[in-house]
């Protein structure tokens, strides 16, 4: 399999002047949004939603274009600003293995820096004409959030099927990547089939994207950089959790929805929980089902001509189901 640093070298000279151009799109002359976007921006994440722009966009044209870098730059804005404003939802004080914004500046200043940072990624666009890029984009982020508050209505009744967690991890994260994948598409060719096969492709990784952070949860919070055992604590039934629920004995299953109810602000309760839903091997089902999505996703690629943008592209898709953080 091919490793992280050779995905990486593939794209390096992309990914330095995407960075270039994220720092400069995040400047302002209000000394205490400068400040913030200084700390947001030093503490990058995996990236991984720009590589999948640029390596979608080499796979198809083996050369990136002017718009694939405003595409690229567009999506990390929008997703930054979803992850500040994500940690004001979920209550959640680390980030990236620091403080969130959050924590350090209060709700307040953290859900107005995630609206600037939507701004600037609008902006990015319209000042390229981008407006088809819009247009994917907008639906996305009209999708995200109805994702989140189809989470956040579900979290209120515990009454969450298999079905609808997937629809609601379609909504929430799957269809950013899936738009990474169609605004790379998009950026390099006209072909609406091979646009529309690679929206598909994004959709697929972007399900298996989610298990696998949902996965994390119920793992060791030291390694992945954000807070474990949020979900419970949220009261997100994730596919482990909806899974033991399926396959646990009644006894288990009330204790299950009790500490989930009425004892999930206990570190000791959701520990409890987490060891249930491990041993009704609800993580190993989640796993599976991640797995059986990616290789799903991986079917989509086999037309695509051999390149070295190809085997990048599939060892992202493999990074992203066997990744620690
Ligand atoms: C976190 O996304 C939010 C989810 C959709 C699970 P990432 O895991 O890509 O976050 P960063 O950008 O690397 O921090
Ligand atoms: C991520 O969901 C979805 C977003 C749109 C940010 P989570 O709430 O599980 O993400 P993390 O675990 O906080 O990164
Ligand atoms: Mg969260
Ligand atoms: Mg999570």
């Amino acid at each position: 399999m091919i490793s992280v640093q050779e995905i990486q070298d593939s794209i390096h000279q992309e990914m330095t002047v995407f960075e270039e151009k994220f720092k400069d799109a995040l400047k302002s002359d209000i000394a205490l949004l400068d400040k913030i976007m200084h700390y947001v921006v030093k503490r990058k994440g995996k990236q991984i939603r720009p590589m999948f722009v640029f390596l979608v966009a080499k796979c198809l044209n083996r050369e990136v274009k002017e718009s694939t870098y405003t595409a690229a730059s567009l999506i990390e804005l929008l997703h930054t600003a979803t992850l500040v404003h994500d940690d004001v939802v979920d209550d959640a004080n680390e980030r990236r293995g620091f403080f969130s914004v959050n924590a350090l500046w209060k709700n307040k200043v953290a859900v107005l820096v995630g609206d600037y940072l939507l701004s600037r990624g609008l902006l990015v666009s319209v000042e390229n004409n981008e407006f088809r890029q819009l247009q994917v984009i907008s639906s996305t982020m009209k999708e995200m959030i109805e994702g989140e508050l189809l989470q956040a209505e579900k979290a209120r009744k515990l009454d969450i099927t298999e079905e609808v967690y997937f629809e609601i991890i379609y909504q929430k994260t799957a269809s950013l990547i899936a738009a990474c994948c169609t605004v790379g598409a998009l950026s390099v060719t006209k072909d609406e089939e091979a646009i529309a096969r690679m929206k598909k492709f994004g959709e697929l990784v972007g399900l298996a994207f989610q298990i696998k952070d949902d996965i994390f949860d119920y793992g060791d919070s030291d390694k992945i950089g954000k807070p474990t055992g949020n979900d419970i604590r949220e009261r997100k039934m994730t596919l482990p959790l909806i899974y033991a629920l399926k396959n646990s004995s009644d006894e288990v299953k009330r204790e299950l929805i009790n500490i989930v109810k009425n004892h999930n602000e206990e570190p000791a309760k959701i520990k409890i929980a987490i060891k249930h839903v491990v041993n009704a091997g609800g993580v190993k089902y989640a796993f599976d089902r991640m797995i059986d999505l990616k290789d799903e996703a991986l079917k989509l690629l086999q037309e695509l001509p051999d390149s070295d943008a190809k085997n990048a592209l599939i060892g992202l898709v493999e990074y992203t189901v066997y990744r620690d953080k």
